[in-house]
């Protein structure tokens, strides 16, 4: 019976888990967000040296593209690569944190 519960009850975190990193990572990512990103996209992402990372900039690119331009960079723009340290699961989870509003 405690068996049961306990799978009834791990079963939406899994599903939820299925689309996302897991929870500390999320926090690092989060972090690296207002930390790097942050540095040019300004701490709470309304731009600087980068444009605005806000939903309503965001809203005609979906969360792939916006993964790809975050792994791959911008060529010719001071906007670098983070595909070294960061995933594509984790860059697509970012974009749509990105497009919901996220504050870091
Ligand atoms: C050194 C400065 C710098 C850092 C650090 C940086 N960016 Fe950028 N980013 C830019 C610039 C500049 C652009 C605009 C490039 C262009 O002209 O298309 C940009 C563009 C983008 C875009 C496309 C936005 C749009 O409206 O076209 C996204 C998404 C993005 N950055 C996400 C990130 C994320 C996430 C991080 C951290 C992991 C990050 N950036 C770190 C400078 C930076």
């Amino acid at each position: 019976m405690r068996e049961l519960l306990a799978g009834l009850l791990l079963l939406p975190g899994l599903a939820l888990a299925a689309e996302a990193p897991p929870a500390e990572r999320q926090a690092e990512l989060l972090y690296l967000l207002r930390q790097d990103c942050g540095s040019c996209h300004g701490m709470t992402l309304r731009g600087g040296l980068g444009p605005p990372l806000l939903p309503e900039t965001l809203a005609d690119r979906d969360a792939d593209t916006l993964a790809e331009i975050i792994r791959g960079g911008v060529p010719g723009t001071p906007m670098p690569p983070w595909g070294f340290e960061i995933t594509g699961e984790e860059a697509r989870w970012l974009a749509r944190r990105l497009k919901e509003g996220v504050q870091p």
